[in-house]
């Protein structure tokens, strides 16, 4: 199969590396170029990068030289498809001049997100939404497509198979890794040893942006989902996995291993092209009580490329029409790279990139 050139952008951060761990050997993308900000610019990667996912930085990266993150650089290197892990006010401007030049964007940065014309894609949730790239105003040249905040990812995740019990109000406490602050995100000394019950905006993106996902799709746009969401979020001294205490109110009294069940045998259109970064099961139930956890759960996920891309379910508890169970979710590979570059194998498959 054609592989297409691809560049990663803010290739140094903790989401970057991700995606060139994540890259390497794809069947579908060639990473022909990696950027960043002006002080690692004019550096092979294997210098300028401080490597935190483990193992070693792959052969084909290590001795890349890494671009300014400039258009006219992405162009003279025929870049057909960019991963965006830039901070969302770099973001905003560059991956609009991008895909109008006619590449194809797909970014993990909020700045688009909430666009009427920006699908915010988890494809085994919603992938009707991708058609929205078709009201963009760069038609018939690239798109944008954005995957939703970390948090969010795992809960629409969590939430999709209880839509057929009538789902009518949730709310979710978050528990969240350091990584997702980013490289330089929280001091040591404030998180040490700590719990910070807050974390900037991040409350207002789960709610708006589960809204959104869970939207409905027509000729107009997407009409957002009247469902009730309800957030609070800390960050927590753990390094990598989004830990979420979910409530949801069911319209439907039902019992316990129906929801488990409905859980366990969830699939999504991923699962069925079988694209390479889709897990087997996108949801894994777990019995022991005290699970999920993120230091035991955050690899959740086969085959070896979709390692981290399952979330895992457990401690599900219910009283009527109320259930209660915790999450995990990987935020640096489900809740980021990894749906990213999910969203564009099934972009590929789709025949929505030429
Ligand atoms: N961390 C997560 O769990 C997570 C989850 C979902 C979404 N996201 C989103 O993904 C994006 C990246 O997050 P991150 O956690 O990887 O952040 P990060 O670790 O701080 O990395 C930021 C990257 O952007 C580059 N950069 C900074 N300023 C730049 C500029 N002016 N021009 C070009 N490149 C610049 C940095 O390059 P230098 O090293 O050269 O400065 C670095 O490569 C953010 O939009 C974030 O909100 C993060």
């Amino acid at each position: 199969m054609k592989k297409y050139k691809t560049c990663v952008m803010g290739c140094t951060g903790i989401v970057g590396q991700q995606f060139v761990k994540m890259l390497n050997a794809h069947p579908y993308f060639e990473i022909t170029a990696l950027s960043s900000s002006k002080q690692s610019a004019g550096k092979k990667y294997g210098n300028a990068v401080i490597w935190s996912m483990g193992g070693d930085i792959p052969e084909y990266a290590k001795d890349l030289m890494i671009l300014e993150t400039s258009v006219e650089l992405l162009m003279k290197k025929e870049v057909k498809i960019v991963f965006s892990a830039l901070p969302s006010t770099i973001a905003k401007d560059i991956e609009v001049a991008l895909a109008k030049e006619g590449i194809y964007v797909f970014s993990n940065a909020n700045a688009h997100r909430m666009d009427d014309d920006v699908p915010i894609l988890i494809p085994e949730v919603n992938p009707e939404h991708f058609d929205l790239v078709k009201t963009q105003s760069y038609k018939g040249k690239g798109f944008i497509v954005t995957n939703s905040n970390c948090s969010t990812t795992g809960l629409v995740l969590g939430l999709k198979p209880l839509l057929d019990f009538g789902l009518t109000s949730v709310i979710v406490t978050t528990y969240q890794a350091i990584s997702g602050a980013g490289r330089h995100g929280v001091s040591s000394l404030d998180i040490l040893g700590n719990i910070i019950p807050h974390i900037k905006e991040e409350e207002d993106k789960i709610e708006r942006e589960t809204r959104k996902i869970f939207g409905k799709i027509d000729k107009e746009g997407i009409k957002e989902a009247n469902l009730e969401v309800n957030s609070s979020c800390c960050r927590t001294s753990t390094r990598e996995g989004h830990l979420e205490s979910i409530v949801v109110e069911l319209n439907e009294d039902v019992d316990l291993e129906t929801i488990s069940g409905a859980f366990g045998s969830f699939r999504g259109i991923p699962q069925e092209m079988r694209l390479p970064t889709a897990p087997e099961m996108p949801i894994i139930v777990r019995a022991e009580e005290n699970r999920p956890q993120p230091l035991l759960d955050k690899d959740a996920g086969t085959p070896g490329r979709a390692k981290g891309m399952a979330v895992t379910v457990g401690r599900i508890r219910k009283k009527a029409k109320r259930v209660n169970f915790f999450l995990l979710v990987n935020n640096l590979i489900r809740g980021a790279a990894g749906t990213c570059i999910l969203n564009a194998e099934y972009g590929i498959k789709k025949n929505l990139i030429k």
